[in-house]
């Protein structure tokens, strides 16, 4: 399998957009992160144009940008038109250096500190998305130090079952986020926030059900519940809800066997969905946001790895050690993460031999993919893992003290470093 905007050369060489990766190997050495920039685009703009055709300018996508937070992300998705979604003051702090407009971000977290919400009012965020009873008093008592009016959403668990990993799963009472429509903690939340009304101003709800899902039905389930909540908010409290955002979570290709939808359908089913519950209400549709992030970014990114060592224990299996590891992809690790892994001197070979891709720190678990197929490979080979825009970079640790990689940004020929790779005096500058 190979993701947009990669083909095998003529040398049996990987390549994105028209670059040899084994050029990016050289040039920047390994571990590098590559990521594709007209597929990061293409995507971006794949959300907004569906978002016109199906709301007419009524809406707008938000890039959740956990999934890969750096300054040039915020400066792409800018240009392209989407807003963000930022979870820290990290992140929002990102994309403010690098210029991104602050009525187009979103704050969201489960426990943001008083801090956190005192830098997302003073540089005026678009809305933050209230997710626990303390917030209301926290935003009120800071906006009104500041003589400010805070546009706020409730992040509600709509009990939808979404079928992925339990720990990307989110939508259902039990999870640490957002508040349950069921247990009526939800209508808790909109009366809290209605205590405040002098400088919190509700008018939006917000869900997400969970990440790398395939089906329809539970997102189109999902917005009739968040309609029907949205409409019983108007009868129990007279208040008008006019932005509905249904959160990211929409899946990406990782192995053959995946078969994500494309994102016009999602939008499509959707936005029936909304518009046919507004009716039923008698509500105008509101204004509907998403928050996609790993369809954004995930499947324009690579990780290049240089194999070192190759042990072969007979009867047992055969590890493939890498210079890269859980420090830069820990997600085999925490959530069993499938992955296609290719030889990039040999993407044209058959793929005869089934391996284990090892990563180099202290702990046995640390492995990048366990009983892959990849071409006979030596020592020194350029192993490329797809699918690793999303969650990788922005995931990475500094574990055994290896510095993280870089970023490389791919345009058709053309290649720039984005991130620069850590040295070791990074690691150590913090150090006392
Ligand atoms: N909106 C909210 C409120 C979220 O919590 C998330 C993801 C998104 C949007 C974006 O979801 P996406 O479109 O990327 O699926 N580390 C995990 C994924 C965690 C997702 C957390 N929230 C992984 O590597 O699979």
């Amino acid at each position: 399998m190979l993701n947009p905007g990669q083909r095998i050369g003529e040398n049996g060489h990987l390549f994105i957009g028209e670059c040899d990766v084994t050029t990016l190997a050289s040039e920047y050495g390994t571990p590098l992160y590559v990521m594709n920039e007209n597929v990061i685009r293409n995507n971006c703009r794949a959300f907004v144009s569906a978002f016109d055709k199906y709301y007419g300018g009524n809406g707008r996508a938000y890039f959740a940008s956990k999934a890969f937070s750096c300054l040039e992300i915020y400066r792409i998705v800018k240009e392209e038109g989407m807003g963000v979604d930022v979870v820290s003051g990290g992140e929002l702090y990102t994309a403010m250096k690098a210029g991104f407009p602050a009525e187009k971000i979103n704050f969201h977290g489960n426990n943001k500190t008083y801090l956190e919400l005192k830098m997302a009012i003073e540089y005026g965020v678009g809305k933050i998305i209230v997710d626990n009873y303390e917030e209301f008093g926290t935003i009120s008592e800071i906006a009104k130090a500041l003589n400010k009016k805070v546009e706020v959403a409730i992040r509600i668990k709509p009990g939808v079952e979404a079928h992925t990993h339990d720990y990307i799963k989110t939508g259902q009472i039990d999870s640490k986020f957002g508040f349950a429509i069921e247990n009526e903690e939800a209508y808790r939340a909109v009366e809290k926030a209605l205590e405040y009304k002098d400088n919190i101003i509700l008018n939006g709800v917000h869900c997400h059900i969970g990440s790398q899902i395939f089906d329809v039905v539970p997102f189109a389930d999902a917005a009739e519940i968040m309609m029907d909540f949205v409409a019983e908010i108007r009868n129990r409290y007279g208040v008008e809800i006019i932005e509905l955002n249904l959160g990211g979570g929409f899946g990406i290709k990782y192995i053959d066997s995946d078969e994500p939808k494309n994102f016009e359908n999602y939008i499509e089913i959707v936005s029936d969905a909304v518009k046919s519950k507004a009716k039923e209400h008698s509500m105008k549709v509101p204004f509907v946001s998403i928050e996609p992030g790993r369809s954004i970014v995930g499947e324009a990114g690579v990780t290049l790895y240089t194999v070192g060592g190759i042990k072969n224990i007979p009867g047992v299996r055969t590890y493939v050690s890498v210079d890269g590891g859980m420090g830069d992809n820990i997600r085999y690790a925490l959530y069993q993460a499938e992955y296609t892994v290719i030889n990039a001197l040999k993407a044209d070979k058959e793929c005869i031999n089934k391996v284990t891709i090892a990563g180099k720190c202290c702990e046995s678990g640390d492995l990048i993919q366990e009983n892959v197929m990849i071409a006979d490979t030596l020592p020194g080979d350029i192993l490329a893992v797809l699918s690793t825009g999303a969650y990788n970079y922005s995931m990475s640790s500094n574990y055994n003290r290896i510095p993280r990689p870089a970023v490389v940004m791919v345009k058709d020929d053309s290649h720039r470093v984005i991130v620069k790779r850590e040295s070791y005096e990074d690691l150590i500058k913090n150090d006392i």
